[in-house]
């Protein structure tokens, strides 16, 4: 499967428990899709304006759950159809895509949705230069686009994780500590405005 990664911005989130088969219901997305609910809330908050879909943005949700981890699924601003602003559709794409992925490395399950067998280092030499959203972080100016974007899920980045973007300048949106779709939001706010 080919890579085509011409999208400004690019939002990554690690979904550390997410689960990398389809056993769980479009009911239990936070229990038994290990926390799924938080990472589509992340694409409605990316992909969304009133009205309409972000050309210019792709997500990258990165599920790091039982049993087979990783797989990176990508939402392609440019070409992606069917998606709408509530999460269980988004939920439903997810689900369909692990369905049609299989034992396979990759596959496009739905018109701009693509699935990968790719781990988080990996990905970052393939994406646009990465800038971690980081509650110690010690900037609040974005650097100019091209970028990615990375956030953790209900939990920040793990140790191992933090190595691989060992080099990314960490911003830091306030002193509290804010949901990642409400970061990806105030991302959007400020890049719109710059
Ligand atoms: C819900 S927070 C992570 C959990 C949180 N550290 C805690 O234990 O309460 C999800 C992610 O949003 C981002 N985030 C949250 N608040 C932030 C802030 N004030 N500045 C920058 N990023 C933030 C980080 O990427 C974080 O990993």
């Amino acid at each position: 499967m080919g890579w085509r990664v011409a999208a400004e911005r690019n939002f990554l989130i690690l979904g550390h428990r997410a689960h990398t088969v389809p056993d769980w219901k479009l009911d239990d997305l936070c229990g038994g899709g290990g926390r799924l609910d938080v990472l589509v809330r992340c694409v409605t908050a990316a992909m969304w304006v009133s009205h309409g879909l972000r050309r210019d943005t792709d997500v990258w949700l990165l599920l790091q759950g039982p049993p087979a981890p990783p797989v990176a699924v990508h939402f392609c601003g440019a070409t992606v159809r069917y998606l709408n602003p509530d999460e269980r559709s988004t939920a439903a794409l997810v689900r369909n895509g692990l369905v049609k992925l299989r034992d396979r490395d990759s596959v496009e399950s739905s018109p701009g949705v693509t699935l990968h067998r790719i781990d988080l280092a990996e990905l970052l030499t393939r994406l646009p230069p990465a800038v971690l959203l980081d509650e110690a972080g010690n900037s609040n100016v974005f650097p100019e686009l091209p970028l990615t974007l990375v956030l953790g899920d209900d939990r920040d980045p793990t140790e191992e994780e933090r190595e691989s973007l060992a080099g990314a300048p960490r911003i830091c949106l306030g002193d509290r500590s804010l949901l990642s779709s409400a970061c990806i939001t105030l991302a959007h706010h400020a890049l719109d405005g710059a």
